[in-house]
């Protein structure tokens, strides 16, 4: 990182308190100090290497690393940072020293979903790749519990009514010659949306597997193990949503 001075925003973002949108939340709430004093003007400029910037009592020193890995979430993980009944979090599953940095999960995978969950602390990234606007592709192998029929294929291809709102169209594709192994692309992220899809159908998802993000994909990555995103990756996954 080159420039020294920059909006109070990016500067909370660097410093691992998530999206730029989410910083200004916080900024408006007066809960950061610029030099012990409370600041809630959006438009202050802060200088990296002068100015001490403080939240909730601490000093918030920007990150000059980012991180981008992704992990093969295993069944029965939660996708939060702290979970308050103690059940394993996916935070768990990678290095302290990433988690000390800032990298936090982009978006959620349900508690029984498993495959590709991506982590950064670039909150910029972070923010854009889950905001609707941007429709990122994500593709999921869903296991069904009969056969998928043809006019159902098309029903949710074409788009579902869900939660009020039409879903998007999508993409699916068999995997097995039966149709209870089907692939599914779809560029949103409503709760359970897939499940949902299914099941308002009649289908039960027996599993249910991320193995595309974007340009990313899972490929033989141990369940439970992460990776970190190659240089070529991290280009491929930026250049989707600039
Ligand atoms: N759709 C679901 O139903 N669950 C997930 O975890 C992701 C997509």
């Amino acid at each position: 990182m080159t420039r020294t001075r920059m909006r109070i925003n990016k500067y909370l973002s660097l410093c691992g308190l998530g999206s730029r949108r989410k910083t200004e939340e916080i900024i408006k709430k007066g809960q950061i100090y610029v030099n012990g004093i409370p600041t809630t003007n959006l438009s202050c400029q802060v200088d990296i290497n002068n100015d001490t910037v403080m939240y909730r009592g601490q000093i918030l020193l920007p990150v000059l690393t980012y991180h981008y890995l992704i992990l093969n979430k295993p069944k029965g993980y939660v996708t939060t940072t702290k979970d308050e009944r103690n059940r394993p979090t996916v935070l768990q599953l990678i290095p302290e020293q990433f988690r000390e940095e800032g990298t936090f999960p982009v978006g959620r995978l349900d508690k029984d979903t498993e495959g590709l969950l991506l982590f950064t602390n670039d909150g910029d990234l972070a923010y854009k790749l889950t905001h609707p606007r941007f429709k990122v592709p994500k593709t999921y192998q869903v296991t069904l519990d009969r056969p998928l029929r043809d006019d159902h294929k098309m029903e949710i291809e074409h788009g579902i009514e869900l939660y009020g709102s039409q879903t998007l169209p999508a993409t699916i594709d068999p995997i097995n010659d039966e149709w209870t192994i089907v692939t599914i692309t779809i560029t949103e992220g409503k709760k359970r949306q897939v499940r949902m899809m299914f099941s308002m159908l009649g289908y039960e998802v027996t599993s249910l597997i991320r193995i595309q993000y974007g340009p990313i994909t899972l490929g033989n990555l141990p369940a439970g193990k992460y990776r970190v995103l190659s240089k070529q990756e991290i280009e491929k996954l930026k250049s989707t949503v600039n």
